[in-house]
């Protein structure tokens, strides 16, 4: 029999009460949360946690603590969405499915500050730094009303990967340095009336032009060697040229070596891997928002010299002239699979920046040369089907 009084009103209220949480509670477990992803779908829309598009445009991933962090270019809707509104970040535990984590690092409303409203921050890239326990975000910022002409790669810091972010400064790539593979004739000054760009580059004209002030920084990455030193990777001398200048220890300013690559190649978008002991670099051509055909390359040495290996893709010819419409962004090397990567780029919506697609495909092998088929789904365990496999030992 009940021991419930009815008499009490008290116990009453409290039983109501409690009837209703339960009601509640399993009236939400009902509810259709998001639905979760088990694949990779490239160019649809991807929702995150709350079911919203994710917002990380030009974007690096990190995986920390079993944890993978997404940052990338926070964009607004309509043609205004193509300037900065800061760096948002994105959780994972399995790659498919993404936790909103917000915006980690936004412009300033100060008008004296570098980073004020207006400027432009790109290709945002997150590193942890075990010596002194910090996230380093490092990005390439546009000073506001200076269109592309500052061309400097700054930096952030914050304890934990979700941010907040506080601002150390920006810089453009050692300056008063020259390159470890400078060669006299790189030094030494020539007319450069009539040339293109990418000639003028060719016989170093920018290169020695920026020596005082430092080397320009614009598409940029971070790559983290096994030796755990760092690198940014970046469009320098007006794009003519990959800047590869290795990081202090703490990651937040340059050792004071770097090389040129691909001089006069005119690259953007370096996304940079390693296997096997060699360094490949994808990268895109200089077109702004419109893809054009991808580019790969490859070193035994981070410093080079760096092999040009062609165009990765391998579909159509009308796919391979505009990367399956896409932009490299980043290589993101998948644990506990050591010959898997993952090829991460952007198809831009200039109109609607917010409505910007990211491509995420296998990177496949043929010939020892990484290459870049479309897949309109696929998963991670795609990867343990690959054949032949990318060492060449056999199936
Ligand atoms: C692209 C570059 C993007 C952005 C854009 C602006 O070439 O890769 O990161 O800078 O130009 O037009």
């Amino acid at each position: 029999m009940s021991n419930v009084n009815f008499q009490n009103p008290l116990k009453i209220t409290a039983l109501i009460s409690l009837a209703s949480l339960l009601f509640l509670a399993l009236s939400c477990a009902a509810q259709p949360g998001p639905q979760k992803l088990a694949s990779f779908k490239p160019g649809e829309l991807w929702p995150d946690n709350h079911g919203v598009h994710i917002n990380a445009h030009g974007g690096g991933l990190l995986l920390h603590n079993g944890i993978y962090y997404w940052f990338g270019e926070d964009r607004a809707g309509g043609t205004a969405g193509n300037t900065a509104d800061g760096v948002h970040a994105y959780s994972s535990t399995d790659l498919y499915n993404w936790k909103d984590e917000g915006i980690v690092f936004r412009p300033v409303d100060d008008p004296a500050s570098e980073i004020t409203k207006g400027c432009v921050m790109e290709r945002p890239k997150v590193v942890y730094n075990a010596k002194t326990r910090k996230f380093v975000l490092w990005f390439h910022l546009e000073l506001k009303d200076q269109a592309y002409r500052a061309a400097r790669a700054a930096v952030a810091v914050s304890d934990q990967p979700t941010g907040p972010y506080t601002y150390v400064g920006s810089f453009r790539v050692n300056k008063g340095i020259w390159p470890v593979n400078i060669t006299d004739e790189d030094k030494t000054p020539k007319p450069t009336n009539g040339l293109s760009r990418l000639q003028a580059a060719s016989v170093g004209a920018f290169l020695r032009r920026d020596y005082e002030t430092g080397q320009m920084s614009r598409d940029m990455t971070i790559f983290v060697d096994d030796d755990g030193k760092a690198y940014l990777v970046t469009s320098s001398e007006e794009n003519a040229t990959i800047a590869i200048a290795q990081l202090s220890d703490d990651y937040q300013g340059f050792s004071g070596k770097w090389a040129r690559a691909l001089v006069g190649d005119s690259n953007e978008g370096p996304a940079v891997f390693k296997h096997g002991g060699k360094y490949y670099l994808i990268s895109s051509g200089t077109t702004g928002w419109r893809p054009n055909p991808a580019r790969s390359a490859v070193a035994d040495s981070i410093f080079g010299p760096w092999t040009r290996l062609g165009n990765p893709c391998r579909g159509t010819p009308e796919q391979n002239a505009i990367t399956f419409e896409s932009q490299s962004t980043y290589v993101l090397p998948v644990p506990g699979k050591p010959d898997a990567f993952i090829f991460m780029a952007d198809r831009w919506r200039p109109q609607d920046a917010i409505d910007g697609r990211y491509i995420w495909l296998p990177i496949e092998w043929e010939d020892g040369k990484p290459i870049i088929k479309w897949h309109d789904e696929w998963k991670l365990s795609d990867f343990d089907h690959q054949t032949p496999p990318p060492t060449g030992k056999g199936a």
